[in-house]
């Protein structure tokens, strides 16, 4: 019987030890130094290199401990899943022109079936904002992690901290999700969006705290199917469709829903915006609801009459059309007056928009809505009251 016993447990640990499911590439294997000084740029480029190789899945692992990373390219198309699984702190060099002029900072680019999990990105972005406040040119900035042309993708349990501009990008992706992420930047760090999604579809945002100093989530051109629940935005700009319509020609944006929000402090709340300029950019089909605003300045906004420096804007008309657009259980308080601004487009009215169950108020009173060029209904409950 004892035999019988010792044998199973050498046959469970042969299973155990020979038939691994995934091979794993430990960067500290590869010459990374986890002491927040030498460069490790190369030594995850070699782990990289190794894993997008491997036939099997792969698993990058990133111990404890602190990274400094250059501007970095991961480029696929790899062979098989690749996950990266990060315990430590990645940070930028001190110098903020070492990533600056590149636009980018960590970049995955063309790579499918890709798992970024946990660890945390500092940028150290404070010098970078610094020069871009002083006046003096500066180079363009770094995106903290960037996804470009990659499918299947997620992106989970990340922490980023003081990006020099936008903390993470989606671009021209095809289902990407983002789990459990935290962004924190400082109010007044210019530019610095926590989350930016451009032509990509199928993108999902879920149970993510943003903390910065420009929009929580702005969503781009060309984002079509986009799925956000469980968001705490603030401080910040809010969660904006747009700025859209700059191009002549541009792709609208589509089926986006808002679901189980709490702004707090922040600039806006939901928001679409466009530039005032002739386009064939669009926004249709838009969910907000079950969103709390606390101390919000604009809860909710359209404004179609973007044009900075009045540059560019010939009629101070966008041709931006948005349509379909519902405010569903949207409640809590406005830090200015008007609580529901519906600036629209005289030239392309907003049509289909529906109000239904808002609470909003302003110093223990009803706040103010006001609506320019839009048709639309509302229903139930509605402080303050509807203009459509
Ligand atoms: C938007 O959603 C509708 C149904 O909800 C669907 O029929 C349509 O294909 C979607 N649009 C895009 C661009 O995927
Ligand atoms: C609207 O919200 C205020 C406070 O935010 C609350 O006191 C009031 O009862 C609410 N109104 C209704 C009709 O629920
Ligand atoms: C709408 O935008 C125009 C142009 O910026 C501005 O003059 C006007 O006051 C705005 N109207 C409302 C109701 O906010």
């Amino acid at each position: 019987m004892a035999k019988q016993v010792i044998f199973l447990f050498l046959m469970l640990t042969c299973l155990i030890f020979i038939s691994p499911t995934e091979a794993d590439y430990n960067v500290v294997g590869y010459g990374a130094k986890p002491d927040g000084a030498t460069d490790a740029t190369p030594a995850f480029l070699r782990a990289w290199k190794a894993a997008c190789g491997s036939a099997r899945a792969a698993t990058i692992y990133v111990p404890r401990g602190r990274y400094v990373l250059k501007a970095v390219e991961f480029r696929g198309p790899c062979k098989s899943r690749v996950t990266v699984k990060i315990d430590g702190t990645l940070v930028a060099p001190s110098d903020y022109r070492a990533l600056g002029n590149s636009g980018h900072w960590i970049l995955f680019i063309q790579v499918n079936m890709l798992t970024v999990m946990g660890g945390t990105l500092d940028a150290k972005g404070a010098g970078y904002w610094a020069c871009k406040n002083s006046g003096r040119s500066c180079p363009p900035g770094a995106r903290s992690i960037t996804f470009n042309w990659a499918n299947d993708i997620v992106l989970s349990g990340l922490t980023s901290i003081n990006s020099q501009a936008t903390h993470i990008v989606i671009n021209s992706c095809k289902n990407a999700a983002v789990r459990n992420v935290k962004t924190i930047a400082p109010d007044q760090s210019p530019n610095t969006d926590s989350i930016h999604v451009q032509s990509s579809n199928g993108v999902t945002i879920t149970g993510s705290t943003l903390q910065s100093g420009d929009d929580c989530i702005s969503i781009g051109p060309g984002t079509t199917n986009l799925y956000m629940s469980n968001i705490k935005c603030g401080p910040g700009h809010g969660i904006s469709i747009g700025s859209l319509g700059r191009e002549a020609t541009e792709d609208g944006v589509q089926n986006v829903t808002l679901t189980n929000a709490v702004f707090t402090g922040s600039d806006n709340g939901v928001r679409i915006k466009s530039w005032a300029r002739p386009t064939t950019s669009f926004v249709r089909n838009v969910l907000f609801q079950n969103i709390i605003m606390k101390n919000v300045k604009n809860p909710i906004i359209i404004d179609q009459n973007y044009c900075p420096n009045n540059q560019g804007c010939p009629r101070q008309s966008s041709g931006v059309k948005i349509s379909q657009v519902t405010y569903r259980n949207i409640q809590g308080t406005s830090a200015t007056q008007k609580a529901v601004t519906f600036n629209c487009s005289s030239s392309t009215p907003c049509q289909g928009v529906r109000l239904q169950d808002i609470n909003l108020t302003y110093m223990n009173k009803a706040a103010s809505s006001s609506c320019k060029n839009i048709g639309g209904t509302s229903s139930g409950l509605l402080v303050p009251q509807s203009c459509l």
